[in-house]
């Protein structure tokens, strides 16, 4: 029976070959995915940053700050102008302020300072004043100054025009 021995033998070779094929393709199939995961995830941030979404910033004219009551004279509060911050500060019992709170050094959160009744950065140690001007440090222009509306118990910080 030695061509029949020959004929099983053959046809196991084939069918290792067909099986090896199987295998090979299966790995060149994860190998190929696994190099297109890697592309897309290093070009997909890529390409995000280079096209942000539309920021619907440019709509935010005008924020509610709080209420009156909220803040002591003398004392300030970051908070949110659209997707900026925004620092308010009650000067006194009737004289209020707002301003972008970003630093026009580099773009840090600035904060009130009762001590020195002074807007301070503190990234670098810069220092405003409450006309927004440069006091001290390295931020190079002043800070953009909203306009304050007091309506009965809330307070209101609009652009100004
Ligand atoms: S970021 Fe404000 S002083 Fe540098």
């Amino acid at each position: 029976m030695p061509v029949q021995e020959s004929s099983k033998q053959s046809t196991q070779r084939t069918d290792g070959a067909r099986a090896d094929r199987k295998r090979r393709s299966l790995v060149s199939w994860l190998l190929g995915g696994g190099v297109a995961a890697s592309l897309a995830s290093f070009f997909y941030p890529v390409v995000r940053f280079l096209n942000p979404p539309a920021a619907s910033e440019a709509s935010v004219n005008e924020v509610a700050a709080g209420r009156v009551q909220d803040l002591k004279p003398n004392s300030g509060k970051v908070v949110k102008f659209g997707n900026k911050p925004a620092l308010l500060v009650r000067v006194s019992e009737t004289e209020w302020k707002a301003f972008s709170a970003v630093c026009t050094h580099l773009n840090c959160t600035v904060q009130y300072q009762d001590g020195r009744q002074q807007i301070w950065c503190a990234c670098h140690n810069g220092f405003y004043d409450l006309n927004g001007a440069v006091v001290s440090g390295p931020p190079p222009r002043p800070l953009e100054e909203f306009a304050v509306h007091v309506r009965g118990d809330d307070v209101v910080i609009s652009r100004r025009a």
